[in-house]
C-alpha cells in the first residue's frame, strides 16, 4: 500500500492484463546440458489453450512450482510471466495433501472414500489461498482479467474481489461439484461458497455441477438466487453478481490428430503391438492412480472375463498405465497396494510363458508415447466412478481419425455428456460392464467408424481453444453487464 500526495491510501497494482491462477505452474523442471536446472513448458490442455492469449498480450501465471521449501523469484518462460508461490513441507502436508486432497477431493467425488475434516488443514487452506491471492494482486493490472482454477483455490475469488473490485474474476472448477446433501458435511461450507461467489463467472464441467453449486448457495448462504445468478444481500461486503454456467473443457484436437498421423508414432504403435506378441485385441486403460478412476472395478471385470473364457489369454492383452499421483496420501498408498495385488492375481492366474494378459505400468509417459498407445489400442476402458471430465477419453477419440477403435466410457464422467456415441457403462455393475466390454471387442468395423466419426466431429468443433474463448467471452460480457464502467476488455488482452 502507498500513500499519495493527498495522504489517502492507494493500492499497488501490477502490469499484467490477464492472470491465470492455478495450484501448479505450467512448467516442468529440466536439467540443462551444462548441468544447471531450468524449466520447460509442461504438456497439457490448459496451457495449450491459454498460451496464445498469454504470449500475445501481457499474461502472467501464478502457481506452485512443485518443489518443497524453495522460494523462487518471478521469471519469464516461453512468453509467459511466471509467478512462483512457495510451499513449505508443512504447507504441502496440510493444504495440498490434507485439505485439498483428503477433504475436498473425496467430498467432491461422491465420498468414494470418506473425507477427513481437520481444523488445522482448513487453517492452512485459508492461509495458502491468501498467499496465492497476494501474489495475484501484486501482478494484476487495473481492470485485469483473472482466471482462477480448481478446488485448491476456492477462496481466492472473494479475496481478490474484496481487495480489488476493478478486476474481472473467473473461476473454473475442473472436478465435479457435489450435491447439496454431500456438500452439507463440510464444516466450512459457507466460507467456500462465498469464496467462489466472489467471481463474476464460475464455470463447471456439467450443468449438474452448476445446479449443485446454485442449490448450495441457496441453502447455505444469504445470497438470493435467480436461475444461474446469485446476488449477495445488501449489507454484504462484496457486491458482485455471480453467475454459474457449464463450460466443459476439451483437448487440443488438431494437435492430437496431427501427432496421430506422424509416421514415427504410427510405427511405434505397431511396435507396441508386436512386442506384446501381436494379440488379436489390445485394450488400454490410462489413469492417474486414483480411487476415483475405477481401476479396481475394471480389473475385476477383466479378470472375470478371462476366468469365464469370454476372453482368451494369448488373444487379448490389457495395458494399464497408472501414473503415480499424490503418493504421500494414505488412501493413494492403499489403492496402489490393492491394484498391484489384483494385477498379480490376474497375471499369475492367466498369463502363459509366451503371453501376458495384463501389462501394468506405474509410470507417466510423454504425449507422443501416449498417442502411440492410443493407436495401438482396439478398445479404451474409462471406468471412473466419478470424474469431472476425463480428457484421456477425448484424446483417444481424436487419435482415431481412421475410425478404428471403441471407447468404453463410464456414465459418471463429464465426457459422457458429450461423447454419447461411446459404449456407456456403469462401473458399479460388473456384470453389465463385462457385457459391454465384449460388445466393444466384437463391434464390427462399420459401427466403430460411425461412432468414432460422430465423436471426432464433436471434438473438432469443441476443442480446448473453443472452451477458453467461450469462457473468457462470457466472463467479459458478464463483468461488463454487471459493472458497465470496467476499463479493460478481455478481447483486448
Ligand atoms: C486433477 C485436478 C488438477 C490436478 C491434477 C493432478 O486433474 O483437477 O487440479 O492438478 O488432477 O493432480 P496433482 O495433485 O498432481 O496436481
Amino acid at each position: 500500500m502507498n500513500t499519495d500526495r493527498s495522504g489517502s491510501a492507494t493500492i499497488e497494482t501490477g502490469q499484467y492484463d490477464f492472470v491465470v491462477v492455478a495450484n501448479r505452474l505450467p512448467v516442468d523442471r529440466v536439467t540443462n546440458e551444462d548441468g544447471s536446472s531450468g524449466f520447460r513448458r509442461a504438456p497439457g490442455g490448459l496451457v495449450t489453450a491459454l498460451h496464445p492469449i498469454m504470449s500475445a498480450s501481457s499474461g502472467a501465471w501464478v502457481g506452485w512450482h512443485g518443489a518443497v521449501d524453495e522460494t523462487l523469484e518471478d521469471f519469464d518462460n516461453d512468453g509467459i510471466h511466471l509467478v512462483p508461490v512457495a510451499l513449505s513441507e508443512a504447507d504441502v502436508e496440510l493444504y495440498y495433501e490434507g485439505f485439498s486432497n483428503s477433504t475436498l477431493w473425496p467430498l467432491y467425488h461422491d465420498v468414494i472414500v470418506p473425507p477427513e475434516y481437520h481444523r488445522t488443514w482448513w487453517d492452512a487452506y485459508k492461509a495458502i489461498n491468501q498467499r496465492f491471492a497476494d501474489a495475484t494482486l501484486r501482478v494484476a493490472a487495473p481492470g485485469a482479467t483473472v482466471w482462477v482454477h480448481d478446488y485448491q483455490l476456492q477462496l481466492v475469488p472473494r479475496i481478490l474481489r474484496m481487495a480489488r473490485p476493478d478486476l474481472k474474476i473467473g473461476f473454473f472448477n475442473h472436478i465435479p461439484f457435489p450435491s447439496m446433501s454431500l456438500f452439507a458435511q463440510l464444516p466450512w461450507r459457507t466460507q467456500i461458497l462465498e469464496g467462489l461467489a466472489g467471481a463474476d463467472l464460475v464455470g463447471f464441467q456439467r450443468k449438474d455441477d452448476a445446479d449443485n453449486f446454485m442449490n448450495c448457495l441457496q441453502n447455505f448462504t444469504d445470497y438470493s438466487i435467480q436461475g444461474f445468478e446469485a446476488t449477495p444481500p445488501f449489507e454484504h461486503d462484496t457486491q458482485n453478481i455471480c453467475t454459474a454456467a457449464p463450460h466443459p473443457i476439451s483437448i487440443d484436437t488438431s494437435e492430437v490428430a496431427r501427432l496421430a498421423r506422424d509416421p514415427q508414432i504410427i510405427a511405434r504403435a505397431a511396435q507396441i503391438r508386436h512386442e506384446l506378441g501381436n494379440p488379436k485385441t489390445v485394450m488400454l486403460g490410462v489413469d492417474r492412480l486414483d480411487y476415483t478412476k475405477g481401476i479396481r472395478h475394471r480389473l475385476k471385470a477383466y479378470g472375470e472375463l478371462l476366468s469365464d473364457q469370454a476372453l482368451q489369454a494369448g488373444e487379448v492383452c490389457l495395458i494399464q498405465v497408472a501414473s503415480p499421483s499424490r503418493e504421500n496420501v494414505g488412501r493413494y498408498m492403499q489403492l496402489r497396494n490393492q491394484v498391484e495385488l489384483m494385477v498379480g492375481q490376474i497375471t499369475g492366474q492367466h498369463d502363459t510363458i509366451s503371453h501376458t494378459t495384463l501389462r501394468y505400468l506405474h509410470h507417466s509417459y510423454p504425449l507422443r508415447e501416449m498417442i502411440a498407445l492410443y493407436l495401438a489400442a482396439d478398445v479404451l476402458l474409462v471406468t471412473a466412478l466419478r470424474d469431472g471430465m476425463n480428457l484421456v477419453a477425448k484424446e483417444y477419440v481424436a487419435s482415431h481419425q481412421d475410425g478404428r477403435g471403441v471407447l468404453v466410457l463410464s456414465e459418471f464422467t463429464g465426457a459422457a455428456d458429450q461423447l454419447n456415441d461411446a459404449v456407456l457403462v456403469n462401473p458399479h455393475d460388473i456384470a453389465g460392464m463385462k457385457r459391454k466390454i465384449i460388445a466393444a471387442v466384437t463391434m464390427d468395423e462399420a459401427e466403430q467408424s460411425e461412432r468414432m466419426q460422430r465423436m471426432i466431429q464433436h471434438l473438432e468443433h469443441n476443442d480446448v481453444q473453443h472452451w477458453s474463448r467461450h469462457f473468457l467471452d462470457d466472463l467479459n460480457k458478464l463483468a461488463e453487464t454487471h459493472r458497465p464502467t470496467s476499463p479493460t476488455k478481455v478481447s483486448e488482452v
